[in-house]
């Protein structure tokens, strides 16, 4: 009889800080046993104590990360680099500059690029010529969305430009002045690129996760619950906290 493959598995931990430090954790060990490594990463609330405690791994306990090959899952269209919203400015402040990354070494797609469905493929052809991602880092939306993958992309999807929902667009905007300023637009390594990943790890903390999480993990599996893509991933992990993990199994 063959053996049901169960994944993602779960890993539940006291708090939202245990649950950083685990998922960074893993993230230093992957680096550390293969310091020159293709990571995938996330930006967003969620990863920001994960990439301190690599910072501090960084300049208290030898890890480093200068051969590190990254490669960001998303960018908002319009946003320049220099914009503090943008994710390639985020990646800068909480990992890239403190961290030791190689600048050179380190991806985000390009929203500000004068062909954006060219340069959506080109992300691809980069993606792949590095020899895949072996770890994508990977946090949700309220509405399951991952990367920006909102409900209703294709499984299959690949790395392309995409609207935003509305509700995203209301969560995202805690991050800038007024709702309106919120681009409206983004380009995203789609679900297909992620799931490609040799190994994924989903981080998700707080109550407001608990319902996409257990959609994504005890729901169907299907476009109108991009998470739940997972599911179809021999070597996926979720750190949890406890709120997050609230309803699952109920
Ligand atoms: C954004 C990002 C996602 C991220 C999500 C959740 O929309 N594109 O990659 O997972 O927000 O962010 P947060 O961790 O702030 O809840």
């Amino acid at each position: 009889m063959n053996t049901p493959m169960i994944s993602p598995n779960v890993v539940v931990c006291d708090s939202s800080a245990d649950a950083a430090r685990y998922v960074a954790d893993l993230l230093a060990s992957a680096i550390r046993s293969q310091p020159e490594m293709i990571l995938g990463l996330a930006t967003g609330g969620t990863p920001v104590d994960v990439y301190r405690e690599l910072i501090r791994q960084h300049r208290e306990a030898d890890l480093d990360c200068s051969r590190v090959t990254s490669f960001n899952l998303d960018e908002y269209v319009g946003l320049p680099s220099a914009h503090p919203q943008s994710y390639r400015y985020f990646m800068q402040q909480h990992l890239f500059k403190e961290a030791g990354f190689s600048s050179a070494n380190t991806h985000v797609p390009d929203g500000m690029a004068a062909d954006l469905d060219q340069y959506a493929k080109q992300y691809e052809q980069l993606i792949s010529q590095s020899g895949g991602i072996d770890l994508q880092l990977l946090g949700i939306g309220h509405n399951g969305h991952i990367a920006f993958n909102e409900p209703g992309s294709a499984m299959e999807s690949r790395t392309r430009v995409v609207e935003l929902a509305e509700e995203t667009i209301n969560a995202n905007s805690r991050f800038f002045e007024s709702t309106d300023e919120v681009p409206r637009r983004a380009i995203t390594m789609g679900i297909g690129t992620i799931l490609e990943a040799r190994k994924i790890v989903l981080m998700a903390t707080g109550e407001s996760k608990a319902a996409a999480i257990a959609d994504a993990l005890e729901g169907v599996c299907d476009p109108s619950n991009p998470a739940s893509a997972l599911q179809r991933h021999a070597n996926a992990v979720v750190v949890l906290d406890p709120p997050a993990a609230s309803r699952l199994g109920s």
